[in-house]
């Protein structure tokens, strides 16, 4: 495993495991023993997620939750700075302790609910803060007030869509980039013979150039599976690079296919 450096100086792994639609308590128990076992120890949850009492009874049953850092992350409809407060106490409860916190997407009023999770941070209670969804105009709104930078910034992005105005701008100010969805769970990506040709030369899967595509390009990934083979492929990913012929041709596959809305049109923003 590699790490990154937050700017407050927390290292955090760069390959992260997500747990969106993980929540059912045997699965999640068992999911969680095996993604350990293959080496992950950060975990993305949110209290959208609908699993962080699981979560916590897993790491607590495997005896590992100093091990680990679990990310959070506030859901949009907790509203203002008290809302947010509010919020965090609940995934506290279920988590036992949350040690990164994010704000899920730049909503109504993110500058107040982003002075919530400063205060968290400046109270000792997650050991960092971040934001999720926030493309580079709303980093640029944020910046304007805030006195504790965004730690992490965690965005969609694959081999198929890349916001490189916003990642050019969190490299700028040394705010790490967590790439969600990176193996684009409902598109065709995964398929595609030219990426699979590309693996052939180093003996690595698709999802394996796809995922190490990313890192080369600087970003952390998030990715998800149950499958414990798939666990391990997602993150045996240190023991090759792509040359820069690779890399360019893998950069000529971006064609901005999202597979989720653009933060500036979620309903909450009209
Ligand atoms: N901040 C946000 O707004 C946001 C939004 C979406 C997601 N996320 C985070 O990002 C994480 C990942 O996103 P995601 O779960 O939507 O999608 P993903 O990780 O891109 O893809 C997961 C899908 O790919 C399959 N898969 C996993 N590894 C594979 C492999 N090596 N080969 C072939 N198929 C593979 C999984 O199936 P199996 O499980 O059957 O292996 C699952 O269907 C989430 O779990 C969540 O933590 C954050």
């Amino acid at each position: 495993m590699q790490y990154s450096t937050l700017h407050n100086g927390l290292q955090v792994p760069q390959v992260v495991f997500g747990t969106y639609r993980i929540h059912d308590n045997d699965s999640v128990e068992r999911v969680i023993r095996d993604a350990y076992d293959c080496g992950y120890r950060m975990f993305d949850s949110a209290s959208y997620y609908k699993n962080e009492a699981e979560l916590k009874d897993a790491f607590e049953v495997l005896g590992v939750r100093d091990q680990v850092l679990i990310t959070s992350k506030v859901w949009n409809d907790a509203k203002g700075y008290k809302g947010v407060l509010e919020e965090f106490e609940q995934s506290e409860q279920q988590l036992g302790r949350v040690d990164v916190y994010m704000l899920h997407w730049p909503c109504d009023e993110f500058l107040n609910r982003w002075k919530a999770l400063e205060s968290l941070y400046r109270a000792g209670r997650v050991k960092a803060i971040g934001v999720s969804n926030f493309k580079k105009h709303h980093l640029e709104k944020l910046l304007k007030e805030a006195m504790i930078k965004p730690m992490i910034n965690q965005i969609e992005a694959h081999t198929y869509f890349m916001d490189r105005e916003t990642i050019d701008f969190c490299r700028e100010q040394g705010i790490v980039v967590q790439a969600w969805r990176p193996l684009m769970r409902t598109g065709n990506m995964l398929q595609n013979p030219d990426i699979a040709k590309v693996g052939e030369k180093y003996g690595k899967t698709t999802a394996q150039i796809c995922l190490r595509y990313l890192l080369q390009e600087g970003l952390s990934i998030v990715p998800k599976s149950t499958k414990k083979a798939r666990m391990q492929e997602n993150i045996d990913l240190f023991d090759f690079e792509l040359s820069e012929q690779d890399m360019d041709f893998m950069r000529s596959l971006e064609c901005g296919m999202r597979t989720a809305d653009d933060p500036d049109d979620y309903p909450w923003n009209k």
